[in-house]
């Protein structure tokens, strides 16, 4: 059928498919019978825009939590349920691909986009991003999985060139969009802006086919980012399909041109409009328009900002308990108006929003709860302000300080230069803790990236890091605050101590149009437990009201894999939720490994007084590196430690394994292999015991401690060379070959 479709059409008909008819969709052709199809943004609610021409205005949907809250939740199964309720407001707005969501690295804190972000760590992030596919798709609704690849700044990200070496790009910015594309089989990937390595990643080969297609069966639509494109047909060759927006004919003509003169094989077009006729087929298939209950929509938006939500620290302070004559105070300018969301191109209209101030008053009926802002939500310290919120603050038993980051200090098109609050809200919160030192202060944070909390740490009881929550984020706080819902938002990004200890620092956002990612593999928690450097929160973290157990940690051989098995007891005094986490810290001959990396994770309920066995499987990747001499995955011989515990910095249970399914390693031997790897390869120390003795009538030199200790390091050819034994280098590689 679409063979057919296609070869009705003619070369200008293809390249108009390629690209589309505005700036939300993909060109129709009523008289070959192929309709148009409508995308919209993404990743965490729909912003299907009211008029084409405009990017901006868009039709109300609901603002569910950001990528940065959904990753805190670690709950895969509740980010599915996300991805199914944005795909229902998808079709009811006749929207057949939702552009979300994304899977870059949190490399550094700074950037403008990590809002939209779901983790530092790459199988955390894949994990989720998978779930939020399956969610969408399976109710009939295309993902966009983006932004494809290394797009982990904002500066300059039209151009910049995103500098990573291969092994890095394999273990850290590639797997999460490997893991998608394996298991949950997006329609389309959208390629990045920037360049990577020198290309740019619209006109990548190597990452949008050699990568994403022959190695990891991708078999949708590859989209442009929107404006990524700068030479049409080179992105076709390198396997983008579909160019949004359009190009208005440019881009077109460029094709058509270049199939009539012989650069562009028409089989390379004909592939692209074959990929964009499935997608249109795909989304042909879509179930009816439902009707949406906003209602129950904002129910599950209210349900996942709670899960989303992480106790940084609690010094018995909450959850707080409504009773009469209960005093609380509010303050923070974000009591009132909410940050809920982040701006650029995610920006939902939403369809109601929570004020956290009036959700706060409803849960605590009984209590008397006054607000004075303090500060204004971006500017300067007030006097005045000041002092109405001290004087509320000191009439309290508690007082609930909503602060955070206001829209302008993060947004998708520029980076923060700074991990730091407003300073006019640490000076609120030292006021008041100067005023009213008995007085009990809970911080409650609604920002998109880190914050650091040290400067300011020490005048409050409590944190409560909600990141931004979307349009129900107020109630959910509400929820979380008086205990209505147990916290179990776990950290998904290090906050660290200070901007100068993040790994990627010194190297953000790049010169001269390059970011040369320096710290290589050792990015987050990766790079700040190699340096054993303090943070703020580790990775992982979060508190629950409850308490949990660790005990009975067993690990046993299973295949190329092993199995782990832990028991997890709930030993407070209330329901609770935990997150278990699997860690892995594998020895290498050959390469620097970070100390230990996320392998698996389980959420799991417990009531108290409940204890459950957990079980994971960890396959061959979880010991992998990836070689840059082979190019693949190799699992090296040796021990690898298995840890289990709450956060990547609290893991009470841990043992040493043999690493599963290893194949020694075979250093390639030949007359740049120095003569300590000869010696170390059994099969070419015997060749070169024979080969010596033939040639120059002595293996005596393997014998000598000197000269073999000593000496060692040299490429064998340059020892025969040194040692004058009149052997050319080819002969060794000879030798190696006969082996
Ligand atoms: C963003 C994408 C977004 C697209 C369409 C781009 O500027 O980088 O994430 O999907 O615009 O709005």
């Amino acid at each position: 059928m679409t063979d057919r479709r296609i070869s009705d059409l003619d070369v200008a008909a293809k390249a108009a498919l390629c690209s589309g008819a505005d700036l939300w969709h993909t060109v129709a052709l009523p008289e070959h019978g192929i309709p148009a199809i409508a995308v919209a943004d993404g990743p965490h609610g729909l912003r299907r825009t009211v008029d084409s021409s405009d990017a901006f205005e868009s039709a109300p949907a609901t603002c569910f939590p950001t990528a940065a809250a959904l990753g805190s939740t670690w709950d895969p199964e509740l980010v599915r349920e996300v991805g199914a309720a944005i795909a229902q407001e998808a079709l009811a707005q006749g929207v057949a691909v939702v552009l979300g969501p994304g899977v870059n690295i949190k490399r550094s804190p700074l950037c403008g986009r990590n809002f939209e972000y779901l983790s530092e760590d790459p199988l955390h992030a894949g994990r989720l991003a998978a779930a939020l596919v399956d969610g969408l798709q399976g109710s009939g609704v295309g993902a966009s999985l983006k932004h494809f690849a290394a797009n982990n700044q904002e500066t300059d990200r039209h151009r910049v060139s995103a500098e990573v070496d291969e092994r890095t790009l394999r273990e850290i910015y590639l797997p999460a969009f490997e893991h998608v594309v394996t298991t949950a089989r997006p329609w389309t990937v959208m390629c990045a802006y920037n360049r990577v390595n020198g290309t740019y990643a619209s006109e990548h080969h190597e990452l949008l086919t050699e990568i994403l297609r022959d190695e990891w069966g991708f078999d949708g639509v590859v989209v442009s980012d929107w404006g990524a494109v700068h030479d049409r047909v080179a992105a076709l060759r390198a396997g983008l399909d579909l160019e949004m927006p359009p190009n208005r004919g440019v881009s077109d003509a460029a094709v058509v041109a270049a199939v009539a003169d012989g650069t562009l094989d028409e089989a390379v077009l004909d592939q692209a409009v074959a990929r964009v006729l499935t997608l249109v087929d795909r989304a042909a298939a879509a179930p009816p328009a439902p009707v949406i209950d906003e209602d129950a929509q904002h129910a599950l938006a209210r349900r996942v900002a709670a899960d989303g939500i992480v106790l940084l620290r609690n010094d018995d302070v909450l959850p707080l308990t409504d009773r009469p004559g209960l005093r609380v105070g509010v303050v923070g300018p974000f009591a009132t108006q909410p940050r809920y969301q982040g701006v650029g191109s995610s920006k939902v209209n939403p369809t109601k929003v929570d004020v956290p101030l009036d959700e706060l008053v409803a849960a605590l009926p009984q209590a008397t709860v006054r607000h004075a802002a303090g500060c204004p939500a971006d500017g300067e310290p007030d006097a005045e302000l000041v002092a109405a919120a001290v004087a509320v603050a000191a009439d309290s038993d508690v007082v609930v300080a909503y602060l955070g980051l206001p829209d302008t200090a993060e947004a998708e098109g520029y980076d923060r230069t700074h991990i730091d609050l407003p300073a006019a809200q640490p000076a609120l919160l030292a006021a008041i803790a100067a005023a009213a030192p008995d007085v009990p202060v809970v911080a409650v944070l609604a920002n998109g990236s880190a914050v650091r909390t040290g400067p300011w740490e020490q005048h409050v009881a409590a944190i409560v890091e909600c990141w931004l929550g979307g349009q129900a984020g107020g109630g959910a706080v509400a929820d979380v605050l008086t205990g209505a819902v147990d916290p179990s938002g776990r950290l998904a990004e290090t906050i660290p101590l200070r901007l100068e200890d993040v790994p990627s620092t010194p190297m953000f956002p790049g010169e001269e149009g390059r970011v040369r990612y320096g710290e290589g593999v050792l990015v987050g928690y990766r790079g700040f437990d190699a340096a054993d450097r303090e943070v703020g929160y580790p990775f992982g973290h979060g508190l629950s009201y409850t308490t949990f157990a660790y005990s009975d940690l067993a690990v046993t051989p299973d295949g190329d894999g092993v199995r782990v098995a832990v028991t997890i007891a709930n030993t407070g005094a209330r329901a609770g939720r935990e997150v278990v986490q699997v860690y892995v810290g594998s020895t290498s001959a050959v390469v620097v490994r970070p100390p230990r990396e996320l392998r698996d994770f389980a959420k799991i309920a417990l009531a108290p007084g409940e204890s459950r066995r957990v079980e994971f499987r960890l396959g061959p990747r979880a010991f992998a590196h990836w070689s840059v001499s082979q190019h693949r995955w190799v699992v090296e011989p040796g021990t690898a430690v298995i840890a289990v515990g709450p956060s990547s910095r609290d893991l009470p249970l841990q043992t040493s394994v043999a690493v599963p399914g290893a194949t020694p390693l075979r250093v390639p031997l030949g007359g740049s292999a120095t003569l300590r790897e000869w010696m170390a390869d059994p099969a070419g120390v015997a060749a070169l015991r024979r080969f010596l003795v033939d040639r120059v009538g002595s293996d005596a030199i393997l014998d000598d401690g000197r000269i073999s200790y000593g000496l060692g390091g040299f490429p064998i050819s340059a020892l025969a060379a040194f040692l004058g034994l009149g052997v050319p280098a080819a002969e060794f590689d000879k030798l190696a070959l006969d082996i």
